[in-house]
């Protein structure tokens, strides 16, 4: 049943370009975005004053690339925010407001409750699950469901990809629907997400090198992820990956933060996994982790192809393959779970089944 895998968690990063295929196809008409099948209104959903989008853990940081590129494109305020604490905050939800839950099971109870409190404070709300029929999908308003087969393995990775590629497709729909980009623009964009499957595949290719960094990071007691923007969202992906599965402590950071306190921690002891794939925050990034570097920190950065690095910036580098810089984080983060997979196989650990955790979360 794995597919002659070792682990469930290696089948399923590999089944990730197929998982995305399969679930942006039915949402793609002639190059452009279209949630028809799903009876979405066009104009009201680029309608909203602002749009909440709530999650725990993985399908939370799928919600942070998503606010990225909703506001990016659309211009709409978004306020992403774990399930947990949204439900107990009394948040501002108003009536005119959209709020997106993402869940792979569904069934997250902090996230089904955010979703009845959202409903109670008069809000629209959509659902992005994977699993058909679940307590979520049935209790929203509008529910995309991602197509990507059963997620086995505890730690999750083809869910993550396939609700950031609805997250993308919501964005280009939301941004050519308030007019702020153009047709030709939407289809672009969209044709770029459609040659993403194939992306994921070549970096899935860099296997052997992660296989090889992991065998670096065996024996730190703890790391840190550094980025900006996007590349932070990704950062913070790999560092729970990371955690969950090789019991490694790590952190992630959005680089520009290093500086306000937690630079102390880093020694020659504190490996540094540095994400850098949008052009206009590279030079910040890099030189952030010159400052790691001039500190001891041994520094392993996933980069895009064309960013310049010079001598001795970097111990080690993942060149990722190219797409547009915007879809970066779907690229960047197949080397990042190959990464926390290769270091929990190393160590002996039980993949799959991390201790202490369970595939979906029913308690509060
Ligand atoms: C991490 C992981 C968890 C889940 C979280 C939400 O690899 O799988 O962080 O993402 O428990 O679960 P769902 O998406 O089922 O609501």
């Amino acid at each position: 049943e794995k597919g002659g895998y070792e682990h469930f968690m290696l089948k399923e990063i590999n089944e990730q370009p197929t998982a995305v295929k399969t679930t942006i196809t039915p949402r793609i008409t002639d190059s452009m975005p279209d949630f028809s099948a799903e009876g979405f209104d066009a104009a009201k959903l680029s309608s909203y004053n602002k749009i909440y989008i709530v999650a725990c853990g993985t399908a939370m940081h799928a919600g942070m690339v998503g606010k990225y590129v909703i506001e990016k494109l659309a211009r709409i305020p978004v306020i992403v925010d774990i399930a947990s604490e949204f439900r107990y905050r009394d948040p501002l939800i108003d009536k005119g407001d959209l709020v997106i839950l993402i869940s792979q099971s569904g069934e997250t109870a902090d996230t089904k409750a955010a979703l009845e409190l959202a409903k109670l404070n008069g809000a629209d709300t959509l659902a992005i699950v994977n699993v058909k029929g679940s307590s979520i999908a049935r209790a929203a308003d509008m529910v995309v469901y991602t197509h990507a087969g059963p997620e086995i393995s505890v730690a999750s990775t083809k869910a993550y990809m396939v609700q950031i590629s609805v997250m993308y497709l919501l964005a280009f729909e939301l941004a050519y629907g308030t007019g702020r980009i153009s047709k030709e623009q939407c289809e672009k964009y969209t044709k770029e997400l459609q040659n993403i499957p194939s992306v994921i595949k070549e970096a899935i290719g860099l296997e052997k090198d992660c296989q090889f960094i992991a065998s670096k990071l065996l024996n730190a007691d703890s790391l840190l992820y550094i980025g900006r923007g996007l590349d932070y969202a990704s950062s913070m992906e790999g560092s729970l990956k990371l955690k969950e599965i090789s019991y490694i402590h790590s952190e992630s950071y959005a680089a520009g933060e290093l500086k306000h306190g937690t630079i102390s921690l880093i020694t020659e002891n504190m490996p540094v996994i540095a994400v850098v794939t949008q052009k206009d925050l590279e030079e910040k990034t890099i030189s952030n982790i010159k400052e790691v570097k001039a500190r001891g920190a041994m520094v392993i950065l996933v980069c895009g192809e064309d960013v310049v690095v010079e001598d001795k910036v970097a111990d080690y580098i993942i060149r990722l393959p190219k797409a547009e810089q915007m879809l970066m984080p779907m690229v960047a983060a197949v080397p990042l779970q190959l990464i926390a997979y290769y270091t929990a196989v190393l160590k002996g650990n039980d993949v799959d089944k991390p201790r202490n955790l369970a595939k979906s979360v029913t308690v509060e």
